[in-house]
Formats: C-alpha cells, sequence, structure tokens
C-alpha cells in the first residue's frame, strides 16, 4: 500500500521541481498533470484499494497533487507571458551586457553667461538680489520714475496679467532696485539678475522674454567716476579689453544717464559683424541714480547718491558663444545645448 502513497508523492515533487522554458515545454506539462487523460486522474480510482483507515489521508494527497498541478500551470503562465512581454527582470538579466554611459547634462548658456557676470560683481563687493517675475506697477514703473504717461507702460509692450491694470509680467530688472533700497538703507551694492518680459514680435534678434542684470550702488559720496571705474572692470574681466565708450543717452530713473559700448575690434569678419562694422559693442545702459528715485524708495538724496546700471544677458551669450538667434535659448532643442556641454 506504501507504494500507491509514494506514487502520489512522486507526481507532487515532480510538480514542484517542473521548470518549463517555453511554450513547447508548459503545453508538455499541462498535457500530463491536467489533460484529459492526466497521470493524476487515475490515483483516484487507486482509492477503493486503500485500506479503510487510510482513505481519508490518500483522498487529501491527491487532492493536494491536483491542486498543486493547478497551481504550477497557473505561475509557469504568467511567467512565461511576461518573458515574453519583456518585463520579468529576472529572467531578462544580462550580466555579461556593457555598461550604458552616463549622460552628462550641460549648463545652459544664458545660465554660463550670467553666473560669469555676477561672478564679476561679486568679486567687487557686489551681493544678489532678487523680485518676483509677476511686478506690480508701482515697482516697475512708477517707484523707477516712469509717468504714468511714458509709451513703456502701453499694453503694445507690457504685459498686464489678464484683467488688471495693476499687475505685469516685469518688463526690466530695475524694479528689484526699488525692493532693495524699500527694504535696506545705504550702503547698498547689489546685482540682480533675472528673467524680464516685453510684448515683442519674436525673431532671430527679439524675443518676448529675456534676461537681464540689474546693478545698484548706493551710499555717501558715490560719483560718476566710481561708476565708470568698475564698469570699466567689468569690459576687461568679461570682454579681455577695458576700452570702453559711455555715450549719453536718457532713462527715467538715472540723470544723467549713458549707454556703454566695449570695444571688440573689427579684426575679424564676426567682430565687424556684431559691431556693424564701428568696433563697438553696445553692453548696456548705467546712470547716477535720480534723486527722484532715492526719494520715492525712502532713501534721502541729499546725503546718498548712486549709480545704477542694467544690461541684456543675450546679446552678451550670443556674442560670447556665436549664436545667430536668439531663439536657440528658449527652445530648449537638446542638440543646440549639447553644444556646450564643455563649457563650464
Ligand atoms: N532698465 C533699462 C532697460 O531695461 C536698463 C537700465 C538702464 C537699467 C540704465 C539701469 C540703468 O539701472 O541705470 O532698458
Amino acid at each position: 500500500m506504501s507504494e500507491t502513497f509514494a506514487n502520489v508523492k512522486r507526481f507532487i515533487e515532480e510538480i514542484a521541481a517542473a521548470s518549463p522554458k517555453s511554450k513547447d515545454e508548459l503545453e508538455q506539462f499541462r498535457i500530463r498533470f491536467l489533460g484529459t487523460k492526466n497521470v493524476i486522474k487515475p490515483l483516484f480510482g487507486e482509492i477503493k484499494n486503500v485500506p479503510n483507515e487510510q482513505k481519508k489521508e490518500y483522498g487529501q494527497l491527491v487532492n493536494e497533487a491536483k491542486e498543486a498541478a493547478e497551481r504550477k500551470f497557473a505561475e509557469l503562465q504568467e511567467a512565461l507571458e511576461a518573458a515574453d512581454s519583456g518585463d520579468n527582470d529576472t529572467d531578462a538579466l544580462d550580466f555579461t551586457r556593457p555598461g550604458e554611459p552616463l549622460e552628462l547634462g550641460s549648463r545652459h548658456p544664458i545660465a554660463t553667461t550670467l553666473n560669469r557676470i555676477v561672478s564679476i560683481f561679486q568679486r567687487m563687493g557686489f551681493t544678489v538680489a532678487e523680485g518676483p517675475d509677476i511686478e506690480d506697477d508701482w515697482h516697475n514703473f512708477t517707484a523707477m520714475n516712469t509717468p504714468e504717461d511714458h509709451p513703456a507702460r502701453d499694453m503694445q509692450d507690457t504685459f498686464y496679467l489678464q484683467g488688471s491694470t495693476e499687475m505685469l509680467l516685469r518688463t526690466h530688472t530695475s524694479p528689484v532696485q526699488a525692493r532693495v533700497m524699500m527694504a535696506q538703507q545705504p550702503p547698498i551694492r547689489i546685482i540682480a539678475p533675472g528673467r524680464v518680459y516685453r510684448n515683442e514680435t519674436i525673431s532671430a534678434r527679439s524675443h518676448a522674454q529675456f534676461h537681464q542684470v540689474e546693478g545698484l550702488y548706493v551710499d555717501e559720496g558715490v560719483s560718476f567716476a566710481d561708476m565708470k571705474q568698475t564698469l570699466m572692470y567689468f569690459a576687461q574681466e568679461m570682454f579681455g579689453t577695458p576700452k570702453i565708450r559711455l555715450r549719453p543717452s536718457f532713462f527715467p530713473f538715472t540723470e544723467p544717464s549713458a549707454e556703454m559700448d566695449v570695444w571688440i575690434g573689427m579684426d575679424n569678419e564676426k567682430n565687424h559683424r556684431l559691431s556693424k562694422g564701428t568696433g563697438w559693442l553696445e553692453i548696456l545702459g548705467c546712470g547716477m541714480v535720480d534723486p527722484q528715485v532715492l526719494e520715492n524708495c525712502g532713501i534721502d538724496p541729499t546725503k546718498y547718491s548712486g549709480f545704477a546700471f542694467g544690461m541684456g544677458i543675450e546679446r552678451q551669450a550670443m556674442r560670447l558663444y556665436d549664436i545667430h538667434d536668439i531663439r536657440l535659448f528658449f527652445e530648449n532643442d537638446v542638440r543646440f545645448l549639447r553644444q556646450f556641454r564643455a563649457v563650464v
């Protein structure tokens, strides 16, 4: 009788050990243990030969064999299907496969240019200040001495938030000047890098969003000569030449105002084109902070004076990396960005 029991146990072990590697092998397993002529079926018939006191135990064992076969089949079928669809990691793991190289990212050329400018001014003792991209009319225009009827306030140029005449996307980084002066008394020595927005037609040379760096220095006895020296040092560090030119200009928030050009020469085609045949590249606007602006922001203009400047980043980056279309900066095309991988 023990032989009948041993028979069943042998099948249970065989089921546990089965590991078909293909659909065909799995089908063999199914035919053997679950098919119409499976090997377990006749075992039920054997029960009549089993002594009465062992009938219950035997019946349970045969049932167990049948259930084990069903469970195993379902498991194996699932595993094979998963391997088929490629998401069975354990089976698909190939330790001999060569490693995939880690792709290193690159800094955006605008970030690299910004960082360079910031670090030059940090070396002169300027610290970084920030303001919000969504500004109110007061900081962006009124505090900066830009009157109500100034064309810069025109809807044509400024993005106002929908339905608002008060909130807008800042058109320059100059409102950060107002924010800093409202919060702190001189000495003030800050630069404010950030994004600005103008309602302009997008082309190779102009965009509706770009970056600026603002600078502000307010203290007792700050003069135009201080400004000139500071900007000369900047030109030297950024462009490798201290040769600058200040042209009289106008900004509502500075008096007197100037525009600064840097000498890049015309000794090659690129510089000739960039400077439109003059050798000079226009870099920034600057001037002595208008006493009215100091007063608007709670600083005593009879005691303090200051200078300010503001420059666009894109044009400098375009010059630095010989980029001909400003739109490339904002498209995030990896083929463009990858070219700056080596630039730190
Ligand atoms: N805010 C000016 C602009 O967007 C740039 C500028 C000019 C900033 C002169 C200044 C300045 O601080 O003094 O065109």
